[in-house]
C-alpha cells in the first residue's frame, strides 16, 4: 500500500513537472489601464511597419496583446474578443520568439510550449526584416471546426484576429504587419500542425526604431 502511494505520488510529480515546463502562465491582461489611446486614436495612427527596435516585449505587454486578439472578453460564456462564423473560434495565435514557439491557451491564459525552436526564420521566409522581431504570431484556422471544412470562413475569422493585434499594438506602443508570407511547409511541421489546419497569416511585432 506504502509502495503503491509513493509511486503514484511520484507519477503526480513527474506530471506537473512536465506541466511546468511545457505551460507558462501569463499575467492577467491589462485591458482598462495598458493604454489610454482611444480607439478612434489607434485607427487614425495604425500603419504597418517593417523594422523594429533590439528590445524585448515584457510578458505582461504581450499578454494584453493575445487578450486583445481573441482572448476571453465573456470568460462566463467562454466568448471571445474576435467574432468568428457560429462561434467557432477556429483561429489559434501561434507565438514564435528566440526561446520557442507557443499556442496561446485562452482557457488558462497561458502559453502552451510547441517546440523550442526559433522559427522566426520560418515565419521570415524572404523578408528578413522580420527575424529582428522580439515575436511574431502567427495565426491558424483549424478548419475542422466548421460544418464543412472552409477555408474562406477561416481566412475571414483570421482578418478579425489580425485586426485586433494591429490595433492594439497601436494602442500599446508596438508596431507590427500583418503578413501573408510565410515558409508554411517548415511552420506546418514544426508547430505540429495537420491537415485540417490553415496557416492565413502572420504579425511580426517590436517597439518602434527611434
Ligand atoms: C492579407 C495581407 C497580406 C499581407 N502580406 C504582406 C507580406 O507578406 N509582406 C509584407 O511586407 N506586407 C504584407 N501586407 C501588408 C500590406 O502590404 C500593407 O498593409 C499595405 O501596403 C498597406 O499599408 P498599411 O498597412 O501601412 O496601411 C499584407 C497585408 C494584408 C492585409
Amino acid at each position: 500500500m506504502m509502495n503503491k502511494t509513493i509511486l503514484l505520488l511520484l507519477v503526480w510529480a513527474l506530471c506537473s513537472c512536465t506541466e511546468a515546463q511545457t505551460r507558462v502562465s501569463l499575467p492577467a491582461p491589462n485591458a482598462g489601464k495598458a493604454s489610454k489611446m482611444t480607439l478612434m486614436q489607434a485607427l487614425q495612427n495604425r500603419h504597418s511597419v517593417r523594422e523594429y527596435a533590439d528590445k524585448v516585449i515584457p510578458d505582461a505587454t504581450l499578454s494584453t496583446l493575445l487578450w486583445a486578439a481573441c482572448g476571453y472578453n465573456r470568460p462566463a460564456e467562454k466568448r471571445i474578443t474576435a467574432p468568428s462564423a457560429m462561434n467557432v473560434q477556429d483561429i489559434s495565435v501561434y507565438v514564435c520568439r528566440a526561446d520557442g514557439a507557443y499556442r496561446y491557451n485562452p482557457d488558462e491564459h497561458a502559453l502552451d510550449r510547441v517546440s523550442s525552436k526559433d522559427l522566426r526564420a520560418s515565419v521570415a521566409s524572404r523578408q528578413d526584416f522580420v527575424k529582428t522581431a522580439p515575436v511574431c504570431l502567427v495565426l491558424v484556422s483549424d478548419l475542422s471546426k466548421f460544418r464543412s471544412p472552409d477555408a474562406e470562413m477561416g481566412a475571414l475569422d483570421a482578418g478579425y484576429v489580425s485586426e485586433n493585434i494591429c490595433l492594439a499594438c497601436t494602442a500599446l506602443g508596438l508596431c507590427t504587419v500583418p503578413r501573408a508570407t510565410m515558409d508554411r511547409e517548415t511552420l506546418t511541421r514544426e508547430l505540429g500542425l495537420q491537415s485540417h489546419h490553415r496557416l492565413f497569416i502572420n504579425h511580426p511585432i517590436g517597439w518602434p526604431k527611434k
